[in-house]
């Protein structure tokens, strides 16, 4: 099974990602902009853009040589953000996994960060040994260097993984001096190196989510659309509001309607909800529930991966764009 390294995209794929016609594609080909390799798809040889040269066309793209591409050149408008929820189960580790790989894909520097205990975003990461392996308790709780606990899982994507011993690290976070800044502290050491760095969170109010909330400049709230999750969102933003004051931080919030299901009354009923009672928090990209996505996660790949015209492929691509560029 083909992993998220190994990634590649048909030129009509790469011309989605990168918002071209397909004729443009044909002449950024016959210019050499971009290259294709030759791979075997079932009986024929496809041609193909590798993760790599995607990468490579995007960075460049950046720096203005293949003029201007719109907002997905660009660098993303929030550096540190987090996917965050008190409640659990609302797709915090799916969409972080498919955002962070998202983002890879266009050629930004990434680097995620798993802060929950079961360690979801380190599976879906195709990491099955976070066992063995440092997790942020070492950086926080024994000063391990962030940099020790970095591990490289594709081009252009990095993880801080976890694993079932970082359920204890609140009692000991506790009682460590500046608790609340040591993850903020340890960041800014590696900040440098990346475009973007992405936390995926534990569903609790924890220290350890409190101390992203003091490093991250951007939350993003993923609320499923059904009732339960809708309740709970003024819990959630009045633990976002309190942390602003105790820490003086000002922080972007955006709440990511996740789990959609347009046949469903109580669905259309939240997502109405949400959308007028958080009007200037709700994002305009919605996330429909689609079996593509737990696909996905069984094959810890891309939604692109597993169904490239699917509706999950496109509610990702539209949600990376806002969240990384809006
Ligand atoms: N849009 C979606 N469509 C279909 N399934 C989804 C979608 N989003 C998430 N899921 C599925 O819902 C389940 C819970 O998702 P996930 O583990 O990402 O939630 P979480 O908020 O990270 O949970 P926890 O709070 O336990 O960390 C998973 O099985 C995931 O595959
Ligand atoms: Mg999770």
């Amino acid at each position: 099974m083909a992993s998220f390294k190994d990634i590649c995209f048909t030129p009509a794929e790469f011309s989605t990602i990168a918002r071209l016609d397909k004729s443009g594609f044909g002449a950024l080909e016959s210019s050499g902009q971009i290259q294709t390799v030759r791979r075997r798809l079932g009986n024929s040889d496809r041609k193909m853009v590798t993760l790599e040269e995607a990468q490579r066309f995007f960075r460049e793209n950046r720096s203005g040589r293949h003029g201007d591409q719109g907002e997905i050149g660009g660098l993303p408008k929030h550096k540190v953000q987090m996917f965050y929820n008190v409640k659990g189960g609302t797709g915090k580790s799916t969409l972080t996994a498919q955002y962070v790989m998202k983002a890879a894909i266009l050629g930004l520097k990434v680097l995620a960060i798993d802060l929950d205990g079961q360690g979801h975003l380190t599976v879906n990461l195709d990491i099955l040994d976070g066992h063995e392996r440092p997790t942020i308790y070492d950086v926080l709780i024994n000063d391990l260097p962030l940099a020790d606990a970095i591990l490289p899982v594709a081009p252009g994507l990095d993880l801080v993984p976890a694993n079932l011993g970082l359920c204890n690290i609140e009692i000991p976070l506790n009682n460590k001096t500046r608790r609340e800044y040591r993850l903020s502290e340890a960041l800014d050491k590696v900040s440098d190196q990346y475009d973007l760095i992405v936390a995926d969170t534990n569903p609790a109010a924890s220290i350890l989510n409190g101390s992203m909330l003091v490093a991250a400049d951007l939350v993003n709230v993923v609320c499923a659309t059904n009732p339960l999750s809708f309740h709970g969102m003024s819990l959630v933003m009045a633990t976002i509001e309190e942390m602003e004051r105790e820490f003086k931080r000002s922080l972007e919030v955006k709440i990511v309607p996740n789990l959609y299901d347009n046949r469903e009354i109580i669905s259309q009923e939240v997502l109405g909800e949400l959308r007028s009672q958080f009007p200037d928090h709700c994002t305009k990209s919605v996330v429909n529930r689609s079996a593509d996505l737990n696909e996905a996660t069984k094959r810890r790949n891309t939604v692109w991966g597993v169904n490239a015209k699917g509706v999950a492929a496109q509610d990702i691509k539209a949600l990376t764009e806002e969240l990384l560029f809006t």
